[in-house]
């Protein structure tokens, strides 16, 4: 697509023009003159152009022009009514009638000329100015080129008029001349190409150099480095989106040391100065994921996004929240859940037990059957959204499956018993790479509403703090209020929030 430049002189101050529209205290002369006209032969008039031995002199980048209307009137008053006829010229005007045949007149809204302007083919495409028709097309401005000479004027046309809004360039090149002008070049962020790929070993050095100033769970270079050590983080589970060289994003896919893929992103960055960091972030994200179905993994990971206990009432945590969310959502993470991460730590005192249940060993089978049975009825998002899909068998599988991988170990595990042997729960003891947990609790559907849970509950606490635990992670649901609750009555304290997107899976064919 043909790019807007807004190619322009300035002084020290800023200004394009003193207040009568004086431009003469802009220097053309020495080394930079020689650039301008080796460079940008196409932008000096044709008046000038036989001087300086521009004659015939083909275009360089540009092959429009774009005034407003007291930009090219000054030329008018001396009888130049076609300043550039080697560039198609465009003047707007609500006021002139045309003046000269190979000079267009617009008088409709320059925003919507430019964006046809730039859907046809051609080269780049001029903005010469002034001050108000650049102020209305500052969004179409994909590239400023400054050439800014040193002098100071105190007053006069600025290089916009606009009205305040802070839009972010960023400096693509810049030279200084023995004369003591510079030309810098801007590109609009959102113009810069980005490259979106995995990381390699030789990058190691620059996604630890990613820091994360926002007030949301993220991944520090050191526990990166400890766990791509172990094979929980790895260069190929690793993405970056990099714009002219620099890293502007990271994306920390995380699984366990023996996953085949990863499980789990649970560090998504982009950089403050991105324009549209949702927008770059989803990109990231669906990059990664299209990678992972590729190679087979059987279900996309989720995005696991850490905040602190009381988020929603700090703004800065709103935010950091909000463009995350954003991506994740354009990345077709749609389906959200909220948990609640829990811990119990020896001030709380050991839950009390009525004593009415005992816990025993079970065969594989009788498991299955319990965790079958819990299925039904549970206010578990996650189990939930499972049983619908798949079924009560499958559900039970998987979940079965899934604690026969966590670190914990399968001799932990209890069925819980009423004092007439009916099974009447489970107690699943168990541990994450980082600290001992609850890994699963539930009542079947017969006997809630009695109490149990909190037996349950109990006995899984007793079990971690005999095998000698200092801290017990648990998570659940924010909709399970039934479960928040018997963690809350076991002393268990809220310490962060989790929200969790994942892709919506895709139901039984029907
Ligand atoms: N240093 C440099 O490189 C450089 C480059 C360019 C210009 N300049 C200087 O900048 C000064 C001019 O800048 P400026 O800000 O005063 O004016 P400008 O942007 O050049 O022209 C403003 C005029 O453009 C027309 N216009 C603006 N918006 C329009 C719209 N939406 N639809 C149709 N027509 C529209 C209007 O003309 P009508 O009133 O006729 O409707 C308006 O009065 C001059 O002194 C010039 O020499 C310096």
């Amino acid at each position: 697509m043909r790019k807007l430049t807004y190619y322009v002189g300035t002084t020290l101050d800023g200004f394009i023009a003193g207040p009568d529209g004086q431009f003469d205290f802009f220097p053309f002369e020495g080394d930079f003159a020689a650039a301008l006209r080796a460079e940008y032969p196409e932008t000096v008039p044709a008046h000038g152009r036989g001087p300086l031995d521009l004659d015939g002199v083909p275009n360089k980048r540009f092959d429009t022009v774009l005034m407003g209307r007291a930009t090219y009137e000054p030329g008018l008053a001396v009888g130049v009514t076609s300043p550039y006829p080697h560039l198609k010229q465009y003047v707007f005007s609500r006021t002139l009638a045309r003046p000269d045949p190979a000079v267009e007149v617009v008088a409709t809204d320059p925003v919507a000329f430019v964006r046809g302007l730039k859907k046809q083919d051609g080269e780049g495409i001029w903005l010469c100015g002034g001050a108000n028709l650049a102020g209305q097309l500052l969004e179409e401005i994909d590239e400023l080129i400054i050439k800014r000479h040193p002098v100071v004027i105190g007053s006069g046309t600025p290089l916009f008029d606009a009205p305040f809004r802070p839009d972010s360039f960023r400096l693509t090149d810049s030279r200084v001349f023995n004369t003591g002008a510079t030309i810098t070049t801007y590109t609009k962020e959102t113009d810069i190409p980005v490259l979106i790929r995995p990381t390699g070993e030789a990058d190691l050095d620059r996604v630890t150099a990613v820091t994360v100033d926002e007030p949301v769970g993220w991944i520090p270079a050191d526990r990166y480095l400890e766990e791509l050590k172990e094979g929980m983080y790895r260069p190929e589970w690793t993405w970056i989106a990099e714009q002219d060289g620099r890293v502007v994003a990271r994306a920390l896919w995380w699984g366990r040391a023996t996953s085949e893929h990863p499980v789990a992103l649970d560090c998504l960055y982009v950089d403050p100065s991105v324009a549209d960091r949702s927008a770059l972030g989803a990109r990231l994200i669906s990059a990664g994921l299209r990678a992972f179905a590729e190679q087979g993994a059987p279900k996309l990971p989720l995005y696991n996004l850490t905040l602190p206990n009381g988020w929603r009432e700090d703004p800065a945590t709103v935010a950091a929240a909000d463009w995350r969310r954003d991506a994740a959502l354009a990345a077709g993470l749609t389906d959200v859940v909220e948990r609640l991460r829990l811990e119990w730590t020896p001030d709380a005192g050991l839950p009390a037990s009525s004593g009415r249940l005992t816990f025993t060993e079970g065969t594989d089978e009788e498991f299955l059957d319990v965790f079958r049975r819990i299925a039904v009825g549970s206010l578990d998002g996650e189990t939930r959204r499972n049983l619908a899909l798949m079924g009560p068998e499958a559900t039970a599988q998987e979940e079965v499956d899934f604690y026969l991988g966590c670190p914990g170990e399968r001799s932990w595990w209890r069925l819980a018993r009423t004092p007439d042997g009916e099974v009447a729960g489970l107690a699943l003891p168990s541990a994450t790479p980082y600290s001992r947990n609850v890994g699963y609790l539930g009542v079947v559907p017969e006997l809630r509403g009695q109490g149990y849970v909190d037996d349950v509950l109990a006995e899984i606490t007793r079990v971690q703090v005999e095998a000698g635990a200092e801290l017990i992670t648990a998570t659940t649901d924010t909709d399970n209020a039934p479960m928040a609750a018997a963690f809350a009555r076991a002393g268990y304290r809220t310490a962060q929030t989790r929200l969790i997107w994942s892709a919506p899976e895709q139901g039984p064919a029907s």
